[in-house]
């Protein structure tokens, strides 16, 4: 069958496709992360790329969301667009550099799952014709291990006597437990290293860890490539679950990332893959569960019930994870269809079941997990708060990624950070945070989120602002930077309708955070602490967050960073079989509340959707 050509600039990346494809399915062939955030369902428009050479005429989904200019000037949707000749691509600067969070920090004493054991085996005799596998047990016997309760895979059996000989009965034993999951040839206990995961909806962050010393080698990252089958969890279960191969689809991707970023990760740090012999996941119920290539469609339908909470230990050759073959793979557990192993994970990082005193935990992304408590008892939930935070269904939203407004500040005029320097493509979720507070701190918009006709604002201050309010598309709009300041000719602001989209999402996470309140019976002046993990949580502005209503205003001096807590979580629960265990203990003690079946939550939503302390 014939195939064409199409060319990515910058860099000039060549791929061969079939006729049909569209560009989104040329740029993961070629391996190139980039962001689909309607899943390339041709909703967003924010798959722009420019066609420099090759273009076809405009599809009805182009010419319904794009400018004419832009069709003009050979701009298309990467998901919209098929290649039906050779073409030249040229994509917008910002595809690769993402900006995730791999930092946080703990310190945890270290308690290999893994054991490895050099023992000299005795050889056989003519008098004492003991089988290979009954020489090598009853030396690890001498090793304080028990022979009748040691079990050996029959692989491993296989190839025992081989290696035996060839190693003149000097091996190493790889132990997990009683069981002895590897065997190597001559004194190899002087390495063994592993990988620690968190496998989030957006992003995958693997850490590579020596598992004797804790000490950390590396951290590789990527766009988790299952966003081009769905951005969130809800669209991915409806893919595994309605689509030919949905689920083998978003297993293989989720597999082929994780062994990409290991064998990253051993380059990068000049060590063998062979070397790595455990692994840990922590991930949200759903990523957890494709992971596992297990069918995650209960999680959504009522009653949200998941396949597996417990913790789950697989051998690397089962999940065809590519470490050596004798590892380990160490998936956390989860603590309800909506609430994950990597919110496990964040709670063994924070020590909330160890903490005397109440602490409020949130992670905030597309859902978000929120825990209050304290080791008395701890109480979680998932807000559904939309992908708003994280840039999607916001007219100039984006990811933390280059080019993006991350921060703005209402000075003697506006000013703003973009992350990378140089000229703003569009806002991310802290923007939007720091946005919206400085809006209602002016007077510019009222407590229902509205903005004001400029005759209508009575704080002075506002006045300096005045040219940034402007009409766009029929509906208000504060201008962050005009077209002229930007890096696509396009201005970034931010319209009623991403105001509204704010609100929603900030009225799930709150409306969560009351809820707790009330289970827990529990005021936010009780509260001690409230820990912030994940990429959003470390990046907004503490202030901005309690004048939006985010989180309790009484509680802004309590804020806290964690950093990626799911990240240092995971690490623990690999480095420590103890930590794993805690893990285990955190998942069955935490109780969860389900906020759609909680009394008048509906109306809790609609009144924390507004933004109280303002008239
Ligand atoms: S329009 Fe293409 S990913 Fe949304």
């Amino acid at each position: 069958m014939r195939s064409y050509k199409v060319i990515f600039q910058p860099g000039g990346l060549e791929v061969k496709v079939q006729p049909g494809n569209t560009i989104m399915e040329a740029l993961e062939s070629a391996g190139i992360s980039a962001d689909f955030p309607c899943g390339g369902r041709g909703k967003c428009g924010k798959c722009r790329v420019k066609i420099l050479a090759g273009a076809e005429e405009p599809t009805a989904i182009e010419r319904d969301i794009l400018e004419a200019q832009e069709l003009a000037e050979g701009i298309r949707l990467a998901c919209s667009t098929r290649i039906n000749r050779d073409m030249t691509v040229q994509l917008p600067n910002y595809t690769h550099q993402h900006n995730i969070l791999t930092s946080g920090k703990k310190i945890f004493q270290i308690e290999p799952h893994l054991k490895k054991i050099l023992v000299e085996v005795k050889k056989p005799l003519l008098d004492k014709q003991y089988s290979d596998w009954r020489r090598l047990k009853d030396s690890l016997e001498q090793h304080g291990y028990n022979g009748d309760a040691l079990e050996v895979p029959v692989s491993l059996v296989r190839r025992l006597p081989e290696t035996l000989r060839k190693a003149n009965h000097r091996i190493t034993a790889v132990m997990c437990g009683s069981q002895i999951t590897g065997i190597e040839e001559q004194d190899t206990t002087g390495t063994m290293l592993g990988m620690a995961f968190d496998i989030g909806t957006t992003t995958i962050v693997g850490y590579l860890l020596d598992l004797y010393s804790g000490q950390e080698l590396g951290v590789v990252s990527m766009l988790n490539p299952q966003t081009r089958f769905g951005a969130d969890v809800i669209s991915r279960i409806a893919f595994a679950n309605q689509e030919e191969d949905g689920l083998a689809k978003l297993h293989a991707a989720v597999l082929e990332a994780i062994n990409k970023l290991i064998r990253e990760a051993a380059d990068q740090a000049g060590v063998d893959k062979r070397d790595i012999y455990g692994v840990s996941i922590a991930a949200n119920t759903c990523m957890h569960h494709l992971f596992l290539g297990v069918s995650p469609r209960y999680i959504a339908v009522a009653p949200y019930v998941s396949a597996v909470s417990e913790p789950l230990v697989a051998s690397a050759a089962e999940l065809k994870i590519d470490i050596n073959q004798a590892g380990k793979i160490f998936v956390l557990p989860n603590i309800a269809g909506f609430v994950g192993a990597d919110t496990t994970a964040v709670l063994l990082a924070t020590e909330l079941d160890r903490s005397e005193e109440v602490k409020l935990v949130i992670d905030i992304g597309t859902n978000g997990e929120i825990v209050l408590g304290s080791r008395d008892r701890m109480v979680a939930c998932s807000a559904a708060a939309g992908p708003a935070f994280e840039g999607a269904r916001i007219s100039s939203g984006m990811r933390g990624a280059a080019g993006a407004i991350d921060h703005v500040y209402f000075r003697d005029r506006l000013e703003y950070s973009v992350i990378g320097g140089g000229s703003p493509l569009g806002i991310c979720g802290s923007a939007l945070l720091d946005t919206v507070a400085g809006l209602l701190e002016l007077g510019i918009i009222n407590k229902r989120g509205r903005i004001l006709p400029f005759e209508q604002i009575t704080n002075t201050k506002a006045h300096a602002y005045k040219d940034h309010l402007l009409e766009h598309k029929g509906e208000p709009a504060f201008l962050l930077a005009d077209a002229g300041k930007t890096g696509h000719g396009r201005p970034v602001m931010i319209t009623q309708n991403d105001i509204r989209e704010f609100q929603l999402a900030k009225g799930a996470m709150a409306a969560g955070v009351k809820v707790l309140m009330e289970t827990c019976g529990i005021k936010a002046g009780d509260i001690k602490e409230v820990l912030l993990a994940g990429a959003f949580g470390n990046y907004l502005t503490p202030h901005s967050a309690c004048v939006t209503g985010l989180i309790p205003l009484e509680l802004e001096s309590k804020i806290k960073m964690v950093g990626n807590a799911a990240g240092t979580g995971s690490k623990q629960a690999l480095l420590s079989s103890r930590e794993y265990r805690r893990a285990a203990e955190i998942a069955g003690f935490a109780e969860f509340v389900e906020l759609g079946s909680y009394p008048k939550f509906n109306s809790i939503f609609a009144e924390c959707t507004y933004f109280k302390q303002f008239h």
